[in-house]
């Protein structure tokens, strides 16, 4: 875990942002690290716009989810052969962008309490 000091950015400040932020926090995580968690259609004008050298180099966890409701139906508008963190990726092409966090509720984002149990860690080999 990086803990060098180096301030976390994120881009974002809704229900889902403000639990990450307040889970960096409260665990005393601090590095490299830059957050994208906007609503989903709006993240590769949002990226756009911040222009692509602030992620040179870092870390891009993408949480935001390419849904679109415009049939009245949840479906995806980045299609079936396309994904929003690889449009993100394409974008920010000297970054590192891992998507993660867009399928789990921002509840449980941080420290889960889940009536089945906890998740479970994989611990990797040495
Ligand atoms: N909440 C969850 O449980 C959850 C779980 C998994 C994944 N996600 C994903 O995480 C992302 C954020 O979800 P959320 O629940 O935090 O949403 P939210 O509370 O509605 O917040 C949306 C964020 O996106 C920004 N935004 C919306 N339209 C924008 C635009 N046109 N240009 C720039 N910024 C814009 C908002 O900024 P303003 O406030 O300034 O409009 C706000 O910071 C979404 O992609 C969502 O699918 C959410």
């Amino acid at each position: 875990m990086a803990q060098s000091g180096a301030p976390i950015g994120i881009l974002g400040s809704g229900t889902a942002a403000q639990k990450l932020g307040r889970g960096f926090l409260e665990h005393g995580w601090f590095g490299e690290v830059l957050v994208l968690s906007v609503r989903g259609s709006a993240a590769e004008d949002v990226v756009r716009l911040a222009g692509a050298e602030p992620f040179d180099g870092k870390v891009l966890l993408d949480a935001s989810d390419p849904l679109d409701f415009s049939s009245g139906r949840p479906g995806l508008f980045v299609g079936t052969n396309d994904s929003l963190g690889e449009r993100i990726q394409r974008l920010v092409s000297r970054a590192h962008v891992v998507k993660g966090l867009n399928i789990v509720a921002a509840d449980v984002m941080v420290d889960p309490t889940l009536t089945g149990g906890g998740p479970r860690h994989v611990h990797r080999r040495r």
